[in-house]
């Protein structure tokens, strides 16, 4: 038995967890990408109640062989092509394990002082790698979702009666959010290239009062990016929060090359970037940066007895956002940053962009089969000629073989295939193997 009452013996257990970790990611090429089980196998396959007594831990090991393995649809796959290709790097899997032993919550600075400081210069280190802006101030959220409620939530402190303006190409956690806050929201037409159209924001900002534009660098779709500048001049003219959404495309500004995506972005009251799309990091990770850190306070900050300290002139984070507790994510964001440096993310990030310009020109170059969007990242959007339901049929059909995942969307109203590169262990050969598949099944 372990100190802590357990059945663990950390130092035998843990070997063999790493040593499981280890064999799952190198064995990952001979697992379907995409679960095959039916809705309930899993639940099936487990016992319905708990344990009376202490199981080994070596039975949960075996049970990830035998049950959650087959269950689970592989994101950390090398072939994973479809949403947005992520990774669980190794050096991020190693901070989730070390994170988990501090087991810290870092709500208030005395209660985490480390996990504060080194979330504040990870954050700065990230804005340097990115080329921001130095006046940022940055704290880490779980997920986009609530890095956008945070700044949305901001931008309601000033203008509480005002609406929401984002593209129709804005990620639908826009629409959540502004459900959750109360908010009106109102789309803006975009142009034939997915990027929002600066008159139509002009005239909708002249219509009413406006609280917030949400520009978008890498949309969920096509990977556009709305024109910021424009946008920024009209939300300065017009008063209004710019909020910029570039979870996806916002890692890739450690590329110099990339940085084109980024024209207008000092301009930004704030951005998302989550270094968990496009980072190396584990889920979940998502980087909200303001240069209003003031307004994210008033929106956020709210003190009962239990949490008084007396240290002051530091930063409290659960001051900057809907949740007081706070696990130690910057861990794992330093961790990555350190075990791969600024060299070993552009590398990845340029192999990235190059296979998805690959694929692209394969495509092309295919009778009967269309680029639809142009690809500035990692992400193609194409189709094969015939309707919608054939398109829909053969993506059905790979997706089942078990070897690759594609998943779609809809651009001009045509249903369209997607593939997106964003694992560290893609290689040529597996986008190739892609391309074979769509020809062949
Ligand atoms: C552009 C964009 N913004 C926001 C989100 C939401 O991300 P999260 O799952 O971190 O909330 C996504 C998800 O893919 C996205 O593509």
């Amino acid at each position: 038995m372990s100190a802590d009452g357990s059945s663990v013996d950390l130092r035998r257990d843990g070997q063999a967890a790493v040593e499981w970790v280890a064999r799952y990611l190198e064995g990952m090429r001979e697992l379907p990408v995409r679960a095959q089980v039916e809705p309930g196998d899993v639940r099936d396959a487990l016992p319905a109640s708990p344990p009376e007594h202490a199981e080994p831990f070596e039975a949960i090991l075996r049970d990830l062989d035998e049950v959650i393995v087959p269950g689970t649809t592989h994101w950390n796959h090398p072939r994973f092509f479809a949403y947005f290709a992520i990774t669980g790097s190794e050096p991020g899997i190693l901070a989730e394990l070390l994170s988990a032993a501090f087991n810290v919550n870092a709500m208030l600075w005395r209660t985490g002082p480390a996990a504060t400081e080194l979330e504040e210069l990870v954050l700065d280190w990230l804005k340097q790698l990115l080329a921001l802006p130095e006046n940022l101030h940055g704290h880490i959220e779980d997920t986009a979702s609530t890095s956008t409620l945070a700044a949305l939530a901001a931008a309601r402190e000033l203008r509480p009666e005002g609406v929401v303006l984002c593209s129709e190409h804005a990620h639908s956690s826009v629409d959540k959010d502004c459900r959750i806050l109360g908010l009106e929201l109102r789309k803006v037409a975009a142009d034939g290239e997915f990027r929002m159209r600066p008159e139509a924001l002009e005239r909708a900002l002249a219509a009413e009062e406006v609280a917030a534009v949400v520009a978008t660098v890498g949309t969920t779709s096509a990977t556009s990016v709305d024109p910021v500048p424009a946008v920024a001049e009209l939300c300065e003219r017009f008063g209004a929060w710019l909020h910029v959404d570039a979870a996806y495309a916002g890692s890739a500004m450690v590329c110099e090359e990339l940085r084109w995506a980024w024209e207008g972005i000092e301009r930004a009251d704030s951005l998302v970037v989550n270094p968990h799309k496009w980072l190396f990091t584990p889920v979940d990770c998502s980087v909200l940066y303001t240069r209003r850190p003031d307004v994210l306070r008033d929106a956020f900050t709210l003190l009962p007895e239990y949490l008084r300290t007396n240290v002051d002139r530091v930063t409290n984070l659960m001051d900057y956002g809907p949740a007081l507790g706070r696990r130690f994510r910057a861990l794992k964001l330093w961790t990555v940053i350190r075990c791969y440096g600024r060299e070993g993310l552009q590398g990845l990030i340029r192999e990235h962009v190059r296979l998805a310009q690959l694929f692209a020109s394969w495509v092309e170059a295919e009778p009967g089969w269309e680029v639809v969007a142009p690809v500035p990242f990692s992400v193609v959007c194409f189709r094969r000629e015939g309707s919608d339901e054939e398109n829909e049929a053969l993506m059905e059909r790979v997706n089942a073989t078990g070897e690759i995942y594609l998943s779609h969307t809809r651009l001009d109203d045509r249903f369209v295939m997607r593939l997106a590169i964003g694992n560290a262990r893609t290689t040529e050969a597996d986008v190739t193997r892609a391309w074979e598949l769509l020809r062949s099944v």
